[in-house]
C-alpha cells in the first residue's frame, strides 16, 4: 500500500518506520524543520531501535519526508492522522492540530478514500471529522485505529502487539486496515468508531487504575510492616487480574495517562457522569510525591537548605521524555521546601528548570547530598558503587522510590554508619 502519514512525533514515527518495514511505501508529512532534522537523521525523540531502524528504511525508499500534505495525499492509499492532541486547561481535548490536517485537505480538496486517525481523540471525533470532510464535499471515511505502544519498547509493541483495534464504518475501510497490518500476527478487533475512540481512554485508564490501586496498597504495606512487592505478586498471579502495572513507587507519569484521564473525566461530565474510580486514580497518584517529601522531612527534620541527589530524570527508563515526570513534580515540591536539587540521568542531559543541576554523573550528583531519591528504575542505577556513593554524600540516606535496589546492594547500604534505607510500601 502507498500511505501518507501526517506527524512525526513519538507515535506517528515509529509507525511510519514499522509501516514502512512492513513493506508498505510511507510517506511521513510535518512541518519544514522537523522534516529536515528527519532527512539528516536527527531525531527529536530518543527510542531503542529508532535511529537505525529509520535510516534503513529510508534508504530503501520505502520511507520518505514531505512537508506538502497536498502534494503527499494526492495518490495514496489512505492518510494517516497521528498529530498531537493535548489536553487544554479546562480539560477538554485541544483538536487544533488534527483540524489543521482536515483544513489542508479541504484546501486542496481531495482526500485519499480512507483516514485513518491514530492520535487519542475523544469519542465522537471520528463521525465529526467524517461530517466535515464530507461538507465540504469530499466523500472519505473516517476510521480509528488506537495506538497502544509504550515508550521504551515501541518497536516490539507495535511489531508484535496484544490486539489491534479498528474501528470503522464499511467493509471497504476493514479490508484496507487489514492489507495495512499484513504481517503483524496479532488478534484483530473490529468495532464501531464511538467504541474504538472509548477502548483507548478505558485502557490506559485501566492501567493508571491497576498503579494506583499498588500505590495505595503500598500505603497500607508501610502502615502494617507487610511487603507490596509480595502482596502485589500475590495478587497478580490470579490470570483475572495479571501481574503487570502493579510495581508501587512515586507514582506514574508520561504523556498520556494523565492527559487520558482528564480527557476521560471531562468526557464523562459532559454527559453528567462523573467516574468517580478515574477521580480516585488521579488523586492518589497526586499524593505520591508529597508523600516522598514527608519522608525525607521524616529523615532530616527540617529540610531547609537540604541537598537532595535525584537518580532519573525521565518518566520511565528508556526514553528521555520528562512530560509529566514524576520528576518535575518533585523539584516543583523542592523548591517549595527550600531542598536544592542535583540530578542525573543516562539520558537526559537538560531540563528547563533553574531549581535544579543536572550533573554528568551519579557520583557528581550525589556529592555532598543529604539523601538520594530513585525516580526512575534504569538498571544501570543498580550496578552503581553505592558504599563509595554513600561515602560522597553529607548524610547516607537513600529513598528507593521505584523499589529498584536488589538485596545485595541493599546489604552494603546499610552496614555503612548512619545509613538507612527506605523503599516504597515495605
Ligand atoms: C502508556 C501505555 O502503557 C501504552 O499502552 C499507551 O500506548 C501509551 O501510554 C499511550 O497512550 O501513548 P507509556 O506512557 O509509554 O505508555 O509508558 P508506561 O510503560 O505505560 O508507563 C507510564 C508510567 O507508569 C511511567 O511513569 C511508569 O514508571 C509508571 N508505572 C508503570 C508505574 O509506576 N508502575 C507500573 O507498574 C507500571
Amino acid at each position: 500500500m502507498r500511505i501518507t502519514l501526517v506527524g512525526t512525533g513519538y507515535v506517528g514515527l515509529v509507525a511510519a518506520v514499522c509501516f514502512a518495514k512492513l513493506g508498505h511505501e510511507v510517506i511521513a508529512v510535518d512541518r519544514e524543520p522537523v522534516i529536515r532534522g528527519l532527512k539528516e537523521n536527527k531525531l527529536t525523540v530518543w527510542e531503542p531501535q529508532l535511529e537505525p531502524e529509520l535510516a534503513d528504511v529510508y534508504a530503501k525508499g520505502l520511507l520518505s519526508f514531505e512537508t506538502d500534505l497536498a502534494r503527499a495525499s494526492s495518490d495514496t492509499d489512505a492518510l494517516m492522522i497521528a498529530v498531537g492532541t493535548p489536553t487544554r486547561s479546562d480539560g477538554h481535548t485541544d483538536l487544533g492540530h488534527v483540524h489543521e490536517v482536515l483544513s489542508l485537505l479541504m484546501q486542496a480538496g481531495t482526500c485519499p478514500p480512507l483516514v485513518i486517525i491514530k492520535s487519542t481523540v475523544p469519542v465522537g471525533t471520528c463521525d465529526e471529522l467524517e461530517a466535515t470532510l464530507l461538507a465540504a464535499g469530499l466523500h472519505t471515511e473516517v476510521a480509528f485505529n488506537p495506538e497502544f505502544l509504550r515508550q521504551g519498547s515501541a518497536f516490539s509493541d507495535f511489531m508484535e502487539p496484544d490486539r489491534i483495534v479498528f474501528g470503522c464504518k464499511t467493509p471497504q475501510a476493514e479490508s484496507l486496515l487489514r492489507q495495512l497490518y499484513e504481517g503483524i500476527e496479532a488478534p484483530v478487533h473490529v468495532c464501531d468508531r464511538r467504541s474504538a475512540e472509548l477502548i483507548k481512554y478505558a485502557s490506559n485508564a485501566f492501567l493508571a487504575m491497576k498503579i494506583s490501586f499498588a500505590n495505595m496498597m503500598s500505603d497500607v504495606c508501610e502502615g502494617y510492616g507487610a511487603d507490596i512487592r509480595h502482596v502485589m505478586s500475590g495478587v497478580g498471579a490470579d490470570h483475572r487480574i495479571g501481574p503487570e502495572f502493579l510495581s508501587a513507587g512515586v507514582g506514574y507519569g508520561g504523556s498520556c495517562f494523565s492527559k487520558d484521564l482528564q480527557s476521560l473525566l471531562t468526557t464523562g461530565k459532559l454527559i453528567g457522569s462523573s467516574l468517580p474510580i478515574l477521580e480516585a486514580v488521579a488523586k492518589v497518584n497526586e499524593q505520591r510525591i508529597p508523600r516522598m517529601i514527608a519522608k525525607l522531612i521524616s529523615l532530616w527534620g527540617n529540610p531547609l537548605g537540604k541537598r537532595l541527589c535525584v537518580l532519573g530524570i525521565s518518566f520511565k527508563p528508556n526514553t528521555n521524555d520528562v512530560r509529566d515526570a514524576p520528576f518535575l513534580t518533585l523539584l516543583a515540591q523542592c523548591e517549595r521546601h527550600g531542598i536544592e536539587v542535583q540530578a542525573f540521568d543516562p539520558i537526559v542531559r537538560q531540563v528547563g528548570a533553574k531549581t535544579v543541576q543536572v550533573m554528568d554523573s551519579p557520583y557528581a550528583a550525589a556529592a555532598q547530598a543529604d539523601a538520594i531519591m530513585i525516580m526512575t528504575e534504569w538498571p544501570q542505577f543498580a550496578e552503581l558503587d553505592w558504599p563509595y556513593l554513600l561515602h560522597l554524600m553529607r548524610r547516607p540516606y537513600v529513598l528507593d522510590g521505584r523499589n529498584l535496589l536488589p538485596s545485595q546492594i541493599i546489604s552494603q547500604i546499610v552496614e555503612v554508619d548512619g545509613a538507612i534505607y527506605m523503599p516504597v510500601g515495605r
